[in-house]
């Protein structure tokens, strides 16, 4: 079974990374494709390379560093999606990531019953820290949004879904962040 691990953790003293670091641990995962989205800044949609998007022929920057990516999410069956939340939803790296490679005839098709995954994704797991917000929330906008877009890449009927979180991080003490990671991570 493969699995796919997307990552955006930018900080050095990443919270959510160190939450990851001891899922795989605690999990004995250790064999997985590596997406680490946390440096530079990834190509957004614009006048100036949209039109590779609707032409793969062109080899621009555009469609060169989503062919690596969707290569890289080629095969998934198990996703783990580790990133942080920014101002209720995804940081706008991790949205350029999906635009990236959202692509029809790689990551999802279209039909005559509509659009289908392509992907063998039969579960996923998201890695989140938030500062506050409970996840569940109404104003938790993130892990909704991560849980429809795993669907819409996945070919298969549902994903089975765990999230792995630490809420409220932005709130507590060193000890106490220390014990709500180590609590995420063996739930
Ligand atoms: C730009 C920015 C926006 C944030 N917005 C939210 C938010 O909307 N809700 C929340 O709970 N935490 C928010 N936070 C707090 C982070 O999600 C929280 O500190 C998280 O643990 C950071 O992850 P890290 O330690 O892996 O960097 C925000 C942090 C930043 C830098």
């Amino acid at each position: 079974m493969k699995t796919t691990l997307v990552q955006f953790t930018p900080r050095a003293e990443s919270r959510t990374k160190r939450l990851l670091e001891a899922y795989l641990e605690h999990n004995e995962i250790s064999e997985f494709e590596k997406v680490d989205i946390s440096h530079g800044s990834l190509p957004n949609l614009n006048s100036e390379n949209i039109h590779q998007h609707f032409d793969r022929s062109d080899d621009g920057e555009l469609n060169t560093i989503a062919t690596k990516l969707i290569e890289q999410m080629k095969d998934t069956e198990h996703l783990v999606f580790a990133t942080t939340i920014y101002n209720l939803g995804v940081p706008a790296q991790v949205k350029s990531f999906i635009d990236l490679v959202t692509r029809n005839g790689h990551l999802f098709d279209y039909t005559a019953n509509g659009p289908v995954g392509m992907l063998p994704i039969k579960s996923a797991t998201l890695v989140v820290t938030t500062g506050g917000v409970p996840i569940g929330a109404d104003w938790d906008l993130l892990t909704p949004y991560l849980e429809t877009i795993i669907n819409f890449w996945s070919s298969e009927e549902k994903v089975e879904l765990k999230i792995v979180a630490a809420v409220g991080v932005d709130g507590m003490n060193p000890e106490q962040v220390d014990e709500a990671i180590r609590a995420a991570a063996e739930s």
